[in-house]
């Protein structure tokens, strides 16, 4: 069996039995000619099914050790297209600190099919398995969460929900199965945002949704294929792409994000600053056990608030003020009014997100020059 490294890598190479090219074509086709009526071939339309997509679904599959992916046009679309294997007023029970993007179509659809949604710290095990009563149908985690970077041990919550019935799903969209695969705890759905640390280049949107039961992976590609909510063929080959560099990416930005964390720790303008990779960050034990790596991602908070918030984002040069992460550029933002804008200002005091919480995707520059950035921009506020 190939380490995951040389997975990633060899994926969709050799896969061209027209031409024997070594990477594969971008087929552009929309439809796909037929021998008989009444029998399509392996691809008849290109909604249902396109052979770059394909390969970029199985790679991810093979990375995460799922049965099978569904490659969607976004990460959120593919968060929408599991909640259609929910009934209407289905409980689910949600990580109170998720992506603002997931808790708004998680607050909608609920608004709209009636179901009993709950937001708990999913960090705490005793809050978990409190709300995990026996008519949960679907835990929803994000580990770490974004942008506070709580950990939850997934073994456990997989034991927790499992007891009460309920599916668990994880958005692994901050770390990439480089970094973490949480079917191998027992998750039954795993997302990931492409757009970010899989792509790794920002310079595409696209999501995939993978389960460890093939008739769930059959019946998420059957809800993709009738909302159209796919990816499209052009897509599928950046994200191919990105993904044959993701373990070294990921590992590189990981290394350089400790290295800036650690700086930045020490720095006295600094009041608290969340990185899973600190040996006093709560969760550190449970990520140096469940991860591969601490990831991309770090948060913060300055002396001065809200105000020295908007003047440090704004001094730094090397940090783009931009509102994604996981690319190999860094990127830096205020989730209070970006990423997390959606939320109501309780919900967002509930899940800890200060107005003056700043975030950095660290990316692929030199570690040594962004600390020497980050340094500049403390000392001008
Ligand atoms: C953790 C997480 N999940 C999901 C998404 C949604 O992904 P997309 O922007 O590809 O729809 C994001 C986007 O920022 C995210 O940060």
């Amino acid at each position: 069996m190939s380490t995951s490294r040389t997975r990633a890598v060899r994926a969709g190479i050799n896969t061209d039995p027209g031409h024997g090219a070594v990477i594969a074509p971008v087929h552009v086709s929309a439809a796909y000619r037929r021998e008989d009526p009444a029998q399509p071939g392996v691809y008849d339309y290109a909604r249902t099914g396109q052979p770059g997509r394909a390969e970029l679904g199985k790679a991810l599959a093979a990375l995460e050790g799922t049965a099978g992916a569904v490659i969607t046009s976004s990460g959120m679309a593919a968060i929408d297209i599991l909640l259609n294997l929910l009934p209407n007023s289905a409980r689910i029970v949600c990580a109170h600190d998720c992506y603002g993007g997931t808790r708004r179509i998680f607050d909608a659809r609920s608004a709209q099919r009636g179901f009993d949604l709950v937001y708990a710290d999913c960090s705490d095990l005793a809050a978990l398995e409190a709300a995990l009563t026996a008519d949960t149908a679907l835990l929803f985690l994000e580990t770490p969460s974004n942008p506070r970077l709580r950990l939850t041990d997934l073994e456990e919550a997989c034991r927790l929900a499992r007891q009460a019935g309920a599916l668990v799903a994880v958005d692994n969209t901050i770390l990439s199965p480089a970094l973490q695969r949480p079917a191998a705890y027992g998750a039954n759905f795993v997302i990931n945002s492409l757009t970010k640390i899989i792509n790794g280049h920002s310079d595409m949107v696209g999501g995939v949704i993978c389960a460890a039961a093939p008739a769930h992976v059959e019946e998420l590609g059957w809800w993709a294929n009738a909302a159209g909510a796919v990816g499209g063929a052009f897509d599928a080959f950046l994200a191919l792409r990105g993904l044959r560099t993701l373990p070294i990416r990921a590992r590189t930005q990981s290394d350089s994000a400790l290295q800036v964390a650690e700086t930045l720790s020490r720095h006295p303008g600094i009041l608290r600053v969340d990185y899973p990779g600190l040996k006093d960050h709560p969760g550190h034990a449970i990520a140096a056990r469940q991860q591969d790596g601490f990831g991309p991602l770090i948060s913060l908070e300055l002396d001065g608030g809200t105000e020295a918030a908007r003047r440090f984002v704004r001094s730094l040069e090397l940090f783009t003020l931009a509102q994604s992460l996981g690319g190999v550029e860094s990127l830096c933002s205020i989730p209070a009014t970006m990423t997390h804008a959606a939320m109501t200002p309780q919900a967002r005091a509930e899940a800890g997100i200060a107005d003056g919480l700043v975030r950095l995707s660290v990316g692929l520059e030199s570690p040594r020059d962004l600390c020497a950035d980050l340094d500049q921009a403390i000392a001008r506020i």
